[in-house]
């Protein structure tokens, strides 16, 4: 077996990559809380993706046939019940966790420099993800996923010249018909997910290539030869890490992170679990009402309400009153996080020896992003509706008070190697 893996390894080095890129990845010894999602979003993927095929052996894509074979997986399909509700409590466990990922990229600077671009690589990653949940969406068919596809689809009909024109090549017909459910299903079942592996691929080699942050915001990585040989981390690293740099306060990925990250994955699926058992629906939060009932283009669900993880940027697009300008202000919510690194022209990482300001300005940017996501559940009233335009003031605030502030910051001296 021995030399069969050696002849192996010769033409394709797989131990070595896995050396590298798992088993002795040189992870700062300092990871906190914060660090296990990345772990349980490539634990959702997988399983989002396993359960999507086996959904799919039973499906049929067709505006006639589409709600009754959800109906016919949930009661007739061995375990298809399970394999749904695995699926779509998966959908918004996806986003909670993608959530909790960014928000801790924005706590500790993650996005800063060396590591903008594994940041833009999250963002694509984030934007595909959306587009892969809105078209999962109408799938089933149900009037929800009708309505809400109406609403969105509708928007680039606000596209000045070219509006109408595209929103009839989005759908492929003049209504949402079985044609769009069609090519919504070839998008959502194979080439968004292809471009979403891709993108986390790509996600974890350029966090490998740079190191990863930590909560502290030190590099552990110092410049070959600066650190005497007994400052440096007591474990052998990867050839790859150690040729160029001197590594310090830096511990294996395995048997460490393999370890913790396991047990953050055993309280993550007792989570999942409950609320697969006892509340698949969410509280109507991860499965709304009126999708029980198939697709009615002549019935209108009373409020049409996108799925909670859209909330946030369907409430800046609602509180606009215009339809054009709602959609450029959704859509610029989204391209002010990719700038991000730009807007910050800080040189501190951390929040923990950041200014006052900033600790105000991401706290007050975390609680406007809540509030836009609880009213982007709820019916527009005059009242919410200005609720929510001081929320998009709080959120869209939060980017420009942090080019100005960022860049004479008063920040706390941050320590040379991490403390604690
Ligand atoms: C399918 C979705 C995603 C997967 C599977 C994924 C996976 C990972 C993994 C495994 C890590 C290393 C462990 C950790 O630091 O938690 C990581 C780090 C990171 N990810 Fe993601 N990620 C995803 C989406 C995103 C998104 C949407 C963003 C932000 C826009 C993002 C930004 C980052 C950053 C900045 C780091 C480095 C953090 C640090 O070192 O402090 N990721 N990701």
């Amino acid at each position: 077996m021995n030399s069969f893996m050696a002849w192996i390894e010769k033409r394709l080095p797989l131990m070595d990559a896995m050396n590298k890129h798992a088993a002795q990845y040189p992870a700062p010894k300092n990871f906190n809380f914060w660090y296990v999602f990345g772990i349980l979003a490539s634990v959702i993927l997988v399983n989002q993706i396993v359960t999507g095929i086996w959904l799919t052996m039973n499906y049929e894509p067709s505006g006639e046939g589409a709600f009754a074979s959800i109906e016919y997986i949930m009661r007739d399909v061995d375990y298809g019940w399970l394999l749904r509700y695995m699926h779509s409590t998966g959908a918004s466990a996806f986003f909670i966790v993608i959530y909790m990922h960014m928000f801790r990229g924005l706590m500790y600077g993650s996005y800063q420099k060396p590591r903008e671009l594994l940041w833009i690589f999250g963002m694509f990653i984030f934007l595909v993800l959306m587009a892969e949940a809105f078209m999962g969406y109408l799938l089933p068919w149900g009037n929800m996923s009708y309505w809400g596809a109406q609403v969105i689809i509708s928007l680039f009909g606000a596209i000045p010249i070219i509006g109408e024109e595209l929103t009839i090549w989005i759908k492929g017909d003049y209504v949402i018909s079985g044609a769009t459910l069609n090519r919504f299903f070839a998008l959502h079942v194979i080439a968004l997910p292809l471009v979403l592996v891709v993108l986390v691929f790509l996600h974890i080699l350029a966090l490998h290539e740079v190191g990863s942050n930590n909560p502290e915001g030190t590099e552990i990585k110092k410049s070959k030869g600066s650190v005497p040989l007994e400052e440096q981390s007591k474990f052998k690293f990867h050839k790859q890490y150690t040729e160029k740099y001197d590594i310090v306060d830096a511990i294996p990925f395995h048997p460490y992170y393999t370890v913790k990250d396991l047990v953050a994955v055993v309280i993550f699926l007792i989570i999942f679990c409950w609320v697969m058992f006892f509340a698949p629906e969410g509280g109507g939060y991860f499965i709304e009402a009126p999708n029980f009932e198939p697709a009615n283009g002549l019935k209108t669900p009373e409020h049409i309400v996108p799925v909670w993880y859209f909330g946030p940027f369907f409430t800046i697009l609602r509180v606009i009153p215009d339809k054009l300008f709602g959609m450029i202000g959704m859509f610029a919510a989204i391209g002010m996080l990719f700038a991000l690194p730009w807007f910050d022209r800080g040189i501190v990482k951390s929040l923990r020896f950041r200014s006052k300001a900033h600790f105000l300005n991401l706290t007050q940017f975390a609680i406007s992003f809540i509030v836009l996501g609880i009213l982007g559940t709820l019916p527009a009233t005059d009242f919410l509706n200005m609720v929510g335009r001081i929320a998009s003031l709080g959120y869209f605030g939060f980017f420009i008070a942090l080019w100005f502030y960022s860049k004479n910051e008063k920040t706390k001296p941050v320590p040379e190697r991490v403390s604690g």
